[in-house]
């Protein structure tokens, strides 16, 4: 199984950016981790990172037909990219949701996903560990 880790605004901040909320695994670190645990599970991980919305539909769309399954933190796009919605939509590659935090115990404009309704499910507050979470539900629970 192929799986496209895709994250959005601000995570390749990973590391410095609010630690206390985020962690301290850099994203770098992450996505090494990732690949790392793909690999103990018979699989492969690309990671993608970007700052621009239209970057990670791009990535999107280039999806159907490279990887089985999409892993998407969207960021703050979470909460108000109908566009990212629209996309995850328009490929017929399962995604699953994850956000490092718990974005329930956070300011009241996170706790609405508008992206999450495009996908298989949602993972938060696990931390990193929610990456590997959801790459360990699509090895069990093929779709497509
Ligand atoms: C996040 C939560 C979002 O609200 C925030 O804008 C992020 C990260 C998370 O991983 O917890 O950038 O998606």
């Amino acid at each position: 199984m192929k799986f496209l880790i895709l994250n959005g605004p601000n995570l390749n901040l990973l590391g410095s950016r609010e630690p206390g909320i985020y962690g301290s695994t850099g994203y770098e670190a992450l996505c090494a981790m990732l690949k790392d645990k793909a690999a103990d599970m018979g699989a492969e991980a690309d990671c993608f990172q970007s700052n621009h919305e239209g970057a990670l539909i791009d990535a999107i769309h280039n999806a159907v037909g490279n990887y089985d399954a999409i892993i998407m933190n969207p960021g703050a796009f979470t909460h108000y990219s109908y566009a990212i919605l629209d996309a995850l939509k328009a490929v017929n590659v399962p995604c699953i949701e994850v956000h490092i935090s718990n974005v329930h115990q956070r300011e009241e404009f996170r706790h609405k996903s508008v992206t999450a309704p495009a996908c298989v499910g949602q993972i938060c507050g696990l931390g990193t560990f929610g990456y590997v979470a959801a790459m360990t539900y699509f090895m069990e629970h093929r779709h497509g």
